[in-house]
């Protein structure tokens, strides 16, 4: 049954929204008790949620109205059909309580005309030529941090991807060196996550510990991205890149961003772009190391097509297992698993009424789970993608990157990125994790691991010959592990 049938046959006299849990509770405090808990494991809550109501479930926060979606065509509804009256709402907007309060008002934060306007402006850092030109640079830098790992150490592989992936886009995006940063960064980036998912009664002035470390946060990123935007100011030169955009790009009407307007975007694009991919990185080593079967595949994919060659650009469609090793990965663990839209005027979904301020959460990792649109839903297999039957996949039932005008704009870099450092380091190395360490997930606003990523590095013993390192000193340091 579709849902503007499920909403018509309703009994008479029956609530005109889908039925969803109740265990919010009505007040301020009931509420706030409640979020304290979900906030510890939201997708054991999602997931149960789902088990009972379905794809689609509506509940009360006070006086507002919410749903939750995972339901391909709704969230076409949303995304893409009705796109102009879902907008970004206070979770992303507020400067006292969302997002914004952080990324000001950039691309992830705006809305209407602004936000177009900006995407316009910020969009050719993105396309694929230029995007194809950071390839190599990604892998110099992957090469340079495995300098420092050795057969058999122990590592947070959390810790190491986020360095990577923070290096290099401040590298291929701002052209600066952002090393040092790595900590504030990392501090910020949990700030972050925390300060957007925890449940407060208290008005948002109050000085809380959490919202002091907030304001630590973003003095912590104000320093670092208007050093950078400091530094091309003073040089004065156009060197083609994303910040030179920023700073030098102008609008129809030949306006400029202002430095605040740099400064919101240049934040954006600096978190948004490096630990997501870190994420997805870090699910795909965890995931590898549980199914060692699909480790083989990979290993053999990039032992022949690389035959022990750093990896390049080209080389990425000859190396088709990996590709579906990161798909799988970005479906299983969406580094985003969750994303929000308000309606900003009263309307309808698939037949489910929208009052004005209803907020829609789309639940991207129940979506990428959905039994319906998923055989083996929570198994780890690349070779779905494989299968002739992947050609009829609801088009909005993969949605690791959203859809419809705000798709992710870093899409294709992320992607690039991901292949390239996976391939390079699988090419040399072989993840494992510690017995007895649990790796949990935890759901913020990424999907991380909320301990970190301890696992063990072994240098594998292949003809895979690396920058510098001889078959046979491979194989002494295989064996010394
Ligand atoms: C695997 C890595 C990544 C994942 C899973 C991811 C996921 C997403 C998702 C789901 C959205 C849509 C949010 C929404 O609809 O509300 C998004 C938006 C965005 N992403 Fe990514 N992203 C990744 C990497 C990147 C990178 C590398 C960059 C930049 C260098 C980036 C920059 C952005 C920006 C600026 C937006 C907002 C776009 C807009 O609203 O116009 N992302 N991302």
């Amino acid at each position: 049954m579709n849902h503007a049938a499920r909403v018509e046959n309703r009994p008479s006299g029956a609530s005109p929204f889908p039925p969803g849990p109740n265990e919010m509770g009505e007040g301020a405090w009931q509420n706030y008790l409640f979020y304290r808990r979900f906030f510890k494991d939201p997708l054991s809550y999602v997931t149960r949620w789902m088990e009972t109501y379905g794809d689609v479930w509506h509940f009360m926060i006070g006086d507002n109205h919410n749903y939750a979606v995972a339901n391909p065509d709704v969230i076409h509804e949303l995304f893409v059909r009705q796109s102009k009256r879902f907008i970004k709402g206070p979770a992303y907007t507020s400067k006292k309580t969302g997002l914004a309060r952080f990324m000001g008002e950039g691309l992830v934060t705006s809305n209407g005309e602004f936000w177009k306007r900006q995407r316009r402006l910020v969009a050719p850092a993105f396309h694929a030529i230029r995007v194809h030109a950071y390839a190599d640079t990604m892998v110099d830098y992957t090469l340079k941090r495995l300098e420092g790992w050795s057969d058999g150490a122990v590592l947070d592989a959390d810790e190491e991807m986020m360095q990577l992936t923070l290096t290099i886009v401040a590298r291929t995006l701002f052209d600066a060196d952002a090393s040092s940063t790595v900590n504030q960064v990392k501090q910020a980036v949990a700030v972050v996550q925390k300060a957007n998912n925890t449940a407060s009664i208290l008005p948002y002035w109050i000085p809380t510990p959490l919202r002091l470390r907030s304001w630590l946060a973003n003095n912590a990123l104000n320093k670092i991205v208007y050093s950078f935007i400091n530094d091309r100011r003073k040089s004065g030169e156009d060197r083609g890149d994303l910040l030179s955009m920023l700073l030098l790009a102008e609008d129809a009407d030949g306006e400029r961003m202002t430095d605040l307007q740099a400064r919101d975007e240049a934040v954006t694009l600096f978190l948004a772009g490096h630990e997501t991919t870190a994420n997805t990185l870090n699910w795909t080593w965890w995931l590898l190391a549980q199914h060692p079967e699909v480790e083989a595949k990979l290993h053999a994919e990039l032992d022949s097509a690389l035959a022990g060659r750093r990896p390049k650009l080209e080389d990425l469609r000859r190396l088709p297992y990996t590709d579906i090793v990161i798909k799988e990965a970005l479906r299983l663990m969406p580094a985003v698993w969750s994303v929000s839209r308000t309606a900003a005027e009263d309307t309808k979904a698939c037949g489910y009424p929208m009052p004005e301020g209803t907020t829609a959460q789309v639940m991207i990792y129940l979506l990428h789970r959905h039994p319906e649109h998923w055989k083996q839903p929570n198994d780890f297999l690349p070779e779905r993608w494989l299968e002739p039957e992947i050609e009829n996949l609801h088009k909005y039932a993969y949605l690791p990157f959203g859809g419809g005008p705000r798709v992710c704009i870093g899409n294709s870099f992320a992607i690039m990125e991901a292949n390239l450092l996976l391939a390079t380091i699988a090419q040399r190395y072989q993840l494992r994790l510690i017995d007895g360490v649990e790796i949990k997930p935890a759901a913020l606003i990424t999907l991380f691991p909320r301990d970190g990523l301890p696992m063990r590095v072994e240098r594998r013993s292949t003809r895979a010959e690396t920058a510098g390192t001889s078959v046979d000193s491979d194989s002494k340091l295989y064996a010394a592990g």
